[in-house]
């Protein structure tokens, strides 16, 4: 008998090979290869085989038409149907991923929970048995819903149950991960389980127009297991950010098919479930203490929304050859590349210090704009001098050293306004914008990052160039 064929797959961006190696090539991880059988037996042309089998031609439609117009469903979790984009849409598939333990399980239980008002919705669990749901939902307060329950993880058995003319509005699937399709050898979790059981589920959602969410864990790498072959499968891919420690939890759309992808939505964990926060900028400025020098409050948008956040920054002297430099909550390139333009445009020099940068309240900041704020945060550490009282900041950093325009100025300062700023540290306005900026606020426009640093001038430590 012949050996059934197999290749050898990463299990972490999910490319094939014919040898085992300890190193991907495709992704350069290590150690990530796994002896998998080929699904379908080997690739074949359209011309191999015993019989040619000629294709349909296609029917082709003008672009302009009528489109049908499906109401989206909308779960009155005002957080989570904005990061959506406006409701789920009936046969659409989300991925919904985060690390283990951060509250995937509790959200979608309530969101679904609240659909249920209007929908016929099934939650089928493979990780959890069906005693430990009613639990969960009897501590969330939702136990009297109208929600279909099962514990389940065989694909077959799922799709035979849904594929239905009477088939639930909305499938939750917790977790892709332990699913499996009886026709492939390997074990649930790996690339090709993962990838069959999620086309397989996408395919019915399609036929029977619901919406399906996969649950899909993260491994420590960041990635969904088994792994970025499913995002490009489902129409939408959220993910569910925070630190274990910290209560707020943030839902980040990275790929939406029927909405804007910079959306979030944020919660904050308690003992009855995930609550939605509708003033973030409240909440993460809440624990500031006005007066100490090395944080700037740096005035955001995600999405549509302006979300206020303190940027705090430590530079202490180091005693080591090489300086450290920690970052929490951005990006380490960007903070290598704001203390290089320090360094060479306005000569401030932290070559023998080490620098600790943080976030506070556990959000992640992907904005340019925040290169500004985290300047002024820096310098206030180093000179020991605090960020001007009751300001804000915002403008992106350009190698030369100059500040340049960031988008939609008019939002973050009334979001400041509103949160009793009175000053806002910012890229110079052009002309016709300054109507548009009618505020309260006094703003301190600056051309280039060398006019930071008189708002530090006491400071006997700056060296100017
Ligand atoms: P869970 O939804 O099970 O995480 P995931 O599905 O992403 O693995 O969340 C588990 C955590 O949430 C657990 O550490 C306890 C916490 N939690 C609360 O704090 N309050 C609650 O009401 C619930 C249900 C969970
Ligand atoms: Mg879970």
């Amino acid at each position: 008998m012949s050996k059934p064929a197999t290749h050898f797959v990463c299990q972490t961006c999910g490319a094939s090979s014919a040898k085992w190696a300890g190193k991907c090539e495709a992704c350069g991880a290590w150690n990530s290869l796994v002896e998998e059988a080929i699904v379908g037996g080997p690739p074949k042309g359209l011309s191999d085989g015993a019989k040619h089998k000629k294709g349909h031609r296609l029917e082709f439609v003008p672009l302009k038409g009528v489109e049908r117009n499906l109401p989206r469903r909308l779960s009155g979790i005002g957080e989570f149907d904005r990061v959506v984009g406006g409701g789920l849409v009936p046969g659409s598939a989300t991925l919904v991923g985060g690390d283990p333990g951060i509250g995937k399980s509790t959200l979608l239980l309530q969101v679904i929970c609240k659909l249920a008002a209007q929908n016929r919705v099934a939650y089928i669990s493979g990780e959890e048995a069906i005693d430990q749901v009613r639990l969960r939902a009897a501590r969330l307060g939702v136990a009297d819903v109208n929600c279909e329950l099962a514990s389940a993880t065989s694909i077959r058995d799922i799709v035979a149950s849904v594929d239905q003319t009477d088939t639930p509005d909305i499938l939750i699937i917790d977790s892709i991960q332990t699913m499996y399709v009886d026709t492939i050898d390997s074990a649930p979790g790996t690339v090709a389980q993962v990838r069959t059981s999620a086309q397989e589920l996408i395919r019915t959602a399609k036929k029977r127009n619901f919406c399906v969410i996969l649950v899909g864990h993260v491994t420590k790498e960041g990635m969904i297991a088994g792994p970025r072959v499913l995002e490009h499968m489902v129409d939408t891919v959220l993910y569910l950010e925070g630190e274990r420690g910290h209560q707020f939890r943030i839902l980040r759309a990275v790929k939406n098919r029927f909405g804007p992808t910079d959306e979030i939505g944020v919660f904050e964990m308690t003992d009855k479930g995930l609550l939605e926060v509708h003033n973030p900028s409240a909440l993460f400025l809440a624990d500031r203490r006005g007066d100490t020098s090395g944080a700037a409050v740096f005035a955001g948008l995600e999405g549509t929304r302006p979300v206020l956040v303190e940027v705090q920054a430590l530079v202490a002297p180091t005693s080591y050859g090489t300086p450290r430099r920690a970052v929490i909550g951005w990006d380490s390139g960007r903070l290598a590349m704001v203390l290089a333009v320090l360094e060479a445009r306005c000569g401030v020099t932290f070559s023998n210090a080490d620098v600790y940068l943080n976030v506070a309240g556990g959000l992640r900041i992907t904005e340019p704009a925040a290169d500004l704020a985290v300047a002024a945060a820096l310098l206030s550490s180093l000179t020991g001098e605090p960020v001007p009282a009751e300001a804000v900041v915002f403008g992106e950093i350009g190698l030369s050293g100059e500040v340049r325009r960031v988008s939609q100025p008019e939002i973050r300062l009334k979001e400041a306004a509103k949160l009793g700023f009175n000053q806002s540290i910012m890229p110079k306005t052009d002309n016709g914008r300054k109507q548009a900026l009618t505020t309260s606020l006094k703003r301190i426009e600056i051309d280039r990052l060398s006019e930071l640093l008189p708002l530090f001038q006491d400071a006997p430590k700056v060296k100017r160039a």
